[in-house]
């Protein structure tokens, strides 16, 4: 596995892996890998020729009162991960690399952020779509991997690429859990022992009103008010919000039908954790 600091040296690799005619997916990561980093690397390796993986913890994504600076990093470890999955080049750069003095282009989706995570992290999505911007420009990669654990940043990714005709297929990947239903994220490390077990409680959550939805619920708010009464059992665990949505487009329903989204933010001690399940609505 080659590793990068500069953008300089990307393009050379990139450049003499296409001249060889070799395809490139690309997985843009923050790094402090776990099990759902490595199933979209194991993926796109499985599907390309060769895999680049980006491993920077983006400043502009973070609000001034987020866990920018406490964000864990780990690069010997994730160097290690990356490579024992076959990994064949690891972009690292430092933020001035990607943020030089003088820097002042954004990229801003507009719809499909105003609500859920963009409403309650704002700015978050403008820097999301820049840096993504900048390294689908750097690496040029065939198809880029994304998890639907984040389900509305794949949502703004898609729209992003379709709007500024970027020549990248963005793939999407399933959410990757703990054998307990926890959604695998790098912030999980902030859970202290009974808040890990708490934690739990919003995967479980999300199957009880995914499960109302295939008994025949059709009303949304009843769907809401029961995934946050099932997170309301558990103490540790403060609901910032549920949210029942049409999977494609985000916009709230009131009447359920196609395919719904249901997504939920919480707060379980320091860390802030998403979750979310997707559902086809029965005929
Ligand atoms: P990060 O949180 O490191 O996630 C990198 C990729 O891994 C994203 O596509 C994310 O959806 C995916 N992922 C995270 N947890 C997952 C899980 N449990 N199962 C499946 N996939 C999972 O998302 C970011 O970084 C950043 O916003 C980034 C896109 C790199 C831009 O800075």
């Amino acid at each position: 596995m080659q590793v990068a600091k500069t953008v300089r040296e990307v393009r050379a690799w990139t450049k003499l892996a296409r001249a060889d005619g070799k395809t490139i997916g690309f997985v843009p990561t923050m790094g402090y890998f776990h099990e759902g980093h490595l199933s979209l690397m194991r993926r796109a390796k499985a599907e390309c020729d060769l895999c680049v993986v980006s491993l920077f913890v983006n400043p502009t994504q973070f609000g001034p009162s987020e866990d920018f600076q406490r964000y864990p990093r780990d690069f010997a470890r994730d160097a290690a991960m990356a490579e024992s999955v076959g990994v064949d080049l690891l972009f690292a750069p430092e933020v001035e690399e990607m943020y030089p003095e003088g820097y002042q282009t954004y990229v801003e989706v507009t719809e499909v952020t105003r609500r859920l995570e963009g409403a309650a992290r704002p700015g978050h999505f403008r820097g999301v779509a820049t840096v993504c911007t900048k390294l689908f420009n750097i690496v040029q990669a065939d198809r880029a991997y994304f998890g639907k654990k984040d389900y509305q940043q794949l949502k703004v990714i898609q729209r992003m690429v379709k709007d500024l005709n970027i020549p990248t297929e963005i793939v999407p990947c399933e959410t990757v859990r703990e054998p307990d239903g926890l959604a695998m994220s790098s912030r999980n490390v902030y859970l202290k022992p009974d808040e890990r077990q708490a934690a739990t409680v919003l995967y479980r959550a999300l199957c009880a009103g995914r499960d109302a939805i295939l008994a025949g619920e059709r009303d949304a708010k009843k769907v809401k008010v029961l995934v946050e009464q099932v997170i309301a059992t558990e103490p540790l665990v403060k609901t910032e919000y549920v949210d029942v949505a049409d999977a494609e487009t985000l916009e709230p329903l009131t009447d359920l039908q196609g395919e719904v989204l249901i997504s939920l933010a919480a707060r379980v001690g320091v860390a802030r954790l998403i979750d979310n399940i997707t559902v086809t609505v029965p005929d």
